[in-house]
């Protein structure tokens, strides 16, 4: 594949450290914040031209690569940074260096071809990928000023302020009002009527509510799929995280189900920060405020979901999006 220019039309990157305290000593150093030695264009007729493969070059040269991140992500109020993350599970590297901010109160989708890190990279924000051995990291995530990764941190109160939606709805073996209040339960609350007014706020917010309202003592799992995957929004929800986390939660609905989402998703971003994994482009143009377009454990370009879909950057962008890349 050959070289070619790599110029974004807009060049702009957020400063990683801007406003941050300072991370754990694993924090490592940026290596680089240009595309070095990959040539860049000054003539403006070659900007627009079907240049996939500067990045991808870049990257397999080993070159230190900035990542285009439009200026309308500096207007928004981070609710999580990741600063120089990197992820090796044993010697295999998943993420480099990634810096980016997930803008509080928006939805955030995070998009790539298959393996290019975004669960990874989804479970490193609440430390999910503590669970599986071998892993190392460098760099941080701060939430709300507070690293993740900070040595005294209490992983689970991180994961009840980050709470995660994944691909296969997963309700536990009990009735759909147990699932709804566990997180209540682990915390020790007992009062009947504020585990019942929790369970009533946390199923109407994830529009199911008017569905099982009649048989909340019945299993959870004798729900269809569509409402199992509801039913664990709503328990992750009643756990009033900060930060919901979903990894590709519509790819084993169907549509009718995948809308029921999308909506409830809008509604939720008002008052949470939501970051989603998706494979369908059309989700996550409809559902998302911003997109980040991953590649090989790297961010490449993060913007403003329309921007991203309609005036790309980055040609690899354009390709992916479009479907003709990755
Ligand atoms: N538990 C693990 N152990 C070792 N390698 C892993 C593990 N999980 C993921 N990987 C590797 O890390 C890389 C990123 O995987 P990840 O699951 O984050 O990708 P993804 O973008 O979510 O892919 P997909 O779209 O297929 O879900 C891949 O090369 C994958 O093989
Ligand atoms: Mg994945």
């Amino acid at each position: 594949m050959p070289t070619q220019e790599l110029k974004p039309r807009t060049p702009v990157s957020v400063s990683p450290d801007a406003g941050r305290t300072p991370g754990p000593e694993r924090t490592a150093p940026r290596t680089g914040s240009t595309l070095n030695g990959v040539p860049t264009s000054t003539d403006p007729s070659r900007e627009h031209g079907p240049a996939v493969g500067s990045v991808t070059e870049a990257i397999r040269q080993g070159l230190a690569f900035q990542p285009v991140v439009h200026p309308a992500l500096a207007s928004e109020s981070p609710i999580i940074h990741a600063r120089n993350f990197r992820l090796f599970y044993g010697r295999t590297q998943a993420l480099y260096d990634i810096t980016m901010d997930f803008p509080r109160h928006r939805v955030s989708a995070l998009i790539g071809p298959s393996g290019c890190g975004k669960s990874t990279l989804l479970r490193s924000i609440n430390r999910l990928n503590d669970l599986i051995d071998h892993v190392r990291i460098e760099g941080d995530m701060i939430l709300n000023n507070t690293s993740v990764y900070a040595p005294d941190v209490d992983v689970i109160d991180i994961r009840k302020r980050i709470g995660m939606v994944f691909q296969k709805s997963n309700p536990f073996p009990m009735s759909i009002f147990e699932n709804v209040v566990y997180a209540l339960r682990i915390d020790g609350e007992r009062r009947r009527s504020v585990l019942e007014d929790a369970c009533e706020r946390a199923l109407k917010a994830a529009a199911l509510w008017d569905e099982v309202k009649d048989r909340l003592r019945q299993s959870a799992l004798g729900l269809s799929g569509g409402q199992q995957q509801r039913l664990c929004i709503a328990r992750a929800i009643a756990a009033d995280p900060e930060l919901l986390l979903m990894d590709e939660p519509c790819s084993a609905l169907d549509p009718v189900a995948t809308l029921r989402i999308e909506e409830l998703i809008h509604e939720i971003s008002q008052r949470y920060t939501v970051v989603i994994v998706t494979h369908n482009m059309q989700q996550a143009a409809r559902v998302s405020d911003f997109t980040a377009f991953m590649y090989l454990g790297r961010l490449i370009e993060y913007g403003r979901t329309a921007d991203l879909f309609q005036n790309p950057r980055l040609p690899e962008t354009e390709q992916y999006v479009t479907g003709r890349f990755g």
